[in-house]
C-alpha cells in the first residue's frame, strides 16, 4: 500500500444547501487521499471554495475571497508544499476559464457534476499540464462515481435526491449551472438513508434544486420516497426543499396529512403576487394557484409553516405589481422567507429585458416586504408561546447546561437539559419566542 500523507483542506462554502451538502461530499472524496479539514487557510494545502453564481452579487464575494486567498498562497511561496486553489459549485461551471482568467493563482476549476474527478484533477494541477477545468452536466455519472462511504456526523443530514431544473424561470441562472433534472434511484437513496440513521442521523432532509418534480427512474415519485423512508426505524423526521408551487401533487400533499415523520414545514417560493410579474418569469403557476395550493395543503395539514422566497423589481414590476405581492404575503402569512433585489444575470432571458427598474425602488420595496415578513416570523415564533412541541436536540447550546433542537417549524428551540439527550425527541413548553428563536422547559417525564 502507499503511504498516505496528511494533506490539509480547506473549504469555504457560499450559495444554497446543495452546495454545503456538495462540499461535505468533496471532502468525502477526498478523505481517502489524505485530506483532512482545517478551519485556517493559511496553512492549507488544498484551498477550496465552493460557489454560488445566483445574484450578481454572489458571484462578486467570490471574487473578492479570491483576492484574499491569493495574498495567503504568495505568502507561502517557496515553501516545500505550495498551496493550491481550487474553485467549484456554480461560479466553476458558468465562468469556467474566465476565472482563470480573472484571477490567475487558481489552479482548477471543477463543476457541480465533476466532483468525483478532483483527486484527478488535482493531481494534473499539481503536475501544472493537462486539463485543469471540468464542467460537464452529466449528474448520472457524479452520483454513480461519488463514494458510497460518507462521514456521519450530527442528528441531522441532507441526502441530495435531485439535482438540475428543467423550469427555466427566466430570472434563474440555476438550470444553466446545475443542468437538466436529474433524479436518482430510490433504492440508492433508501440505503443512504439507512447508512446514515445507523450512524445516529434522526433526521434527514432530501435536497433539490426542484425537489418535488423527483421522479427516478421506475416511477418512484417524492411523495412514494418520503412513505418508503418513512419505514425506516428511528428516522423520526422527514424534511425536503426546494420545491416549485406547479409540482405539489395530490400524492404529496397527501402524505403531509398522512406521514407522521413528514414535518409541517414547506419551503414554497412564490417570487411575485402579480400575475403579470409571474408570466413574465415563467413561473407556471398563479399568485390565485398558489394560494389554493396552499389551502389544499392545510387541508391535509391544517398547522403547516409556510416558507416563501421572493424578488423585487423584476422587469417591468410597477408599483401595483408590488403591492399584489405584499397583498399575497398578508394572506399566507408566512413562518419564515426570503426576499431579494432582482439581480440581473447575463445569459438569462430577463437580463435582456427592457424596463430594468431602478435600484432606488428595488431597495425600496425591499424594504417594505422583509418589513412585513419579518413582522409574520415574530408573529408566527410568538404564537407557540404556551404550547408544548416536540423538539428534535441537535446540539449544545452557547451557556452552560443549556441544549438546542429544532420544532417541528424548523424553529431553533433553546432550553436546559444534559448533553446528552442530543438526538433524542422531547416535549418542551415553550415560555419565550423572538424574532429567531424560542425558549422554554423540558416536560417531566411523568406528570
Ligand atoms: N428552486 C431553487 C431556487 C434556487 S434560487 C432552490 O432549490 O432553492 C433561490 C432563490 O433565489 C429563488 O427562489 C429566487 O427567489 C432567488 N433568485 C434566483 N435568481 C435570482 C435573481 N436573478 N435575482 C434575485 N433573486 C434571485
Ligand atoms: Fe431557478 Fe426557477 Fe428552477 Fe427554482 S424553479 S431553480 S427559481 S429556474
Ligand atoms: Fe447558488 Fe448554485 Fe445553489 S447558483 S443557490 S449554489 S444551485
Amino acid at each position: 500500500m502507499t503511504e498516505v500523507l496528511v494533506k490539509r483542506l480547506f473549504i469555504k462554502t457560499f450559495g444554497c444547501q446543495m452546495n454545503v451538502h456538495d462540499s461535505e461530499r468533496m471532502a468525502d472524496v477526498l478523505r481517502p487521499f489524505g485530506y483532512t479539514a482545517t478551519d485556517s487557510m493559511d496553512d492549507a494545502d488544498l484551498v477550496l471554495l465552493n460557489t454560488c453564481h445566483i445574484r450578481e452579487k454572489a458571484t462578486e464575494k467570490v471574487y473578492s475571497e479570491l483576492g484574499r486567498v491569493k495574498a495567503a498562497k504568495l505568502a507561502r511561496d517557496g515553501d516545500a508544499a505550495p498551496m493550491l486553489i481550487a474553485v467549484a459549485g456554480c461560479v466553476a461551471q458558468a465562468e469556467g476559464e474566465e476565472i482563470m482568467r480573472r484571477q490567475p493563482a487558481v489552479d482548477l476549476v471543477v463543476g457541480p457534476q465533476s466532483y468525483h474527478r478532483l483527486p484527478e484533477l488535482i493531481t494534473r494541477a499539481h503536475r501544472t499540464r493537462g486539463e485543469r477545468v471540468a464542467a460537464d452536466f452529466e449528474a448520472r455519472e457524479k452520483f454513480d462515481s461519488l463514494p458510497a462511504a460518507r462521514r456521519v456526523t450530527g442528528v441531522t443530514a441532507f441526502v441530495t435526491v435531485q439535482e438540475g431544473c428543467d423550469r427555466f424561470c427566466t430570472f434563474c441562472v440555476v438550470p444553466y449551472t446545475r443542468g437538466a433534472e436529474f433524479s436518482r434511484p430510490a433504492a440508492a437513496i433508501e440505503s443512504e438513508a439507512r447508512r446514515l440513521v445507523d450512524g445516529g442521523v434522526r433526521e434527514i432532509t432530501l435536497l433539490g434544486q426542484n425537489v418535488n418534480a423527483y421522479r427516478d427512474p421506475d416511477g418512484v415519485g417524492l411523495a412514494d420516497l418520503i412513505r418508503r423512508l418513512a419505514r425506516i426505524p428511528q428516522l423520526t423526521r422527514l424534511r425536503y426543499t426546494t420545491s416549485h408551487p406547479a409540482d405539489m401533487d395530490d400524492a404529496l400533499i397527501d402524505a403531509h396529512g398522512e406521514v407522521d415523520a413528514l414535518m409541517p414545514y414547506l419551503h414554497l417560493p412564490v417570487q411575485s403576487g402579480s400575475d403579470k410579474i409571474l408570466r413574465a418569469m415563467n413561473r407556471a403557476h398563479t399568485a390565485e394557484s398558489y394560494l389554493r395550493t396552499l389551502e389544499r395543503v392545510r387541508q391535509a395539514r391544517p398547522d403547516m409553516a409556510i416558507s416563501g422566497d421572493f424578488i423585487v423589481g423584476f422587469p417591468g414590476e410597477t408599483e401595483r405589481d408590488f403591492e399584489a405581492t405584499l397583498t399575497l404575503a398578508r394572506t399566507v402569512g408566512y413562518a419564515s422567507a426570503f426576499s431579494f433585489k432582482y439581480s440581473r444575470r447575463p445569459g438569462t432571458p430577463a437580463a435582456a429585458l427592457g424596463a430594468q427598474v431602478d435600484e432606488a425602488v428595488k431597495i425600496e420595496r425591499l424594504h417594505r416586504l422583509q418589513a412585513l415578513l419579518a413582522d409574520q416570523q415574530t408573529a408566527f415564533n410568538k404564537a407557540q408561546a404556551g404550547r408544548s412541541l416536540p423538539v428534535l436536540f441537535e446540539g449544545v447550546g452557547r451557556h452552560a447546561g443549556q441544549i438546542v433542537g429544532r420544532s417541528p417549524y424548523l424553529q431553533a428551540v433553546h432550553c436546559e437539559g444534559p448533553a446528552d439527550l442530543v438526538g433524542r425527541i422531547e416535549t418542551v413548553t415553550i415560555d419565550s419566542a423572538t424574532h429567531n428563536s424560542l425558549a422554554g422547559r423540558r416536560e417531566p417525564a411523568f406528570a
